[in-house]
């Protein structure tokens, strides 16, 4: 067999990225039988199949750190909240939670925020409330997907930080004369189940970040 045979073979499994020759072994580029090619490829993972591993891993990790059981957490999706409180309802609920942020004596916490002012941080959040528990979507026609996990990368969200966002949170529950207990209980699950499905998510992109490791699911 010359190199120039191999050649050809060589640039297509390249693009196929199954074998591609090195200097020292130039003809372990014949192809591999069909049979082994499919599978070879029967045994990846596709992108999408990966993308649902690894939400599973990371909701199994939010529930076993959360304590909150997944079908609690989205009890928010058993009746339409936004039609039941209305849009007012979650102004006023980030903005007293987003008081507390601001105004709160832990300055390692204050300090995430530092970079947003507290304006928009009150935006932000109660469009994606509203879109999240049955509104209109807000908050992705002004700004896109949600991609909650990518949105909080560059922030320590750590076991602590998430404690302190959920005490923060659960004071402006407990203040908000304007939600039910039904709705307060049914909110209170899925926001500690979502805090820590943040963390595990930030810390898995953080991990990956070190590796270039994208579709990894084994954390
Ligand atoms: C676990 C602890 C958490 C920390 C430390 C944290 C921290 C932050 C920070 C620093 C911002 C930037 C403020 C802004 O400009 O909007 C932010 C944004 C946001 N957070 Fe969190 N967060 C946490 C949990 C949560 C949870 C549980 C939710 C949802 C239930 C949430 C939803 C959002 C949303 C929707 C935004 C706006 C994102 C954007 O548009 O860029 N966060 N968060």
């Amino acid at each position: 067999m010359s190199l120039s045979n191999v050649a050809p073979k060589d640039q297509f499994h390249k693009k196929r990225r199954v074998f591609h020759a090195t200097a020292t072994s130039p003809y372990i580029t014949l192809p591999p039988p069909c049979s082994t090619l499919s599978v070879l490829s029967s045994q990846l993972p596709t992108k999408s199949e990966a993308r649902k591993r690894k939400m599973q891993s990371l909701q199994q990790k939010a529930s076993e750190w959360s304590g909150v059981d997944p079908n609690d957490a989205f009890a928010i999706d058993e009746t339409n909240l936004f039609e039941k409180l209305g849009l007012q309802t979650f102004i006023n609920l980030s903005t007293n939670f987003y008081n507390r942020v601001y105004d709160d004596e832990e300055e390692w916490f204050r300090s995430i925020f530092s970079n947003s002012s507290k304006e928009d941080a009150i935006r932000n959040q109660y469009e994606f409330f509203v879109q999240r528990m049955g509104g209109p979507n807000l908050y992705s026609q002004r700004k896109g997907d949600t991609a909650l996990i990518s949105r909080h990368r560059t922030f320590p969200v750590t076991h602590k930080a998430a404690e302190r966002w959920l005490h923060h949170m659960q004071q402006a529950l407990d203040s908000a004369a304007d939600i039910d207990e039904d709705s307060k209980t049914r909110m209170k699950k899925f926001f500690r189940h979502t805090a820590f499905f943040l963390v595990a998510g930030v810390e898995l992109k953080n991990q990956n970040k070190g590796t270039g490791c994208k579709n990894c699911s084994h954390h």
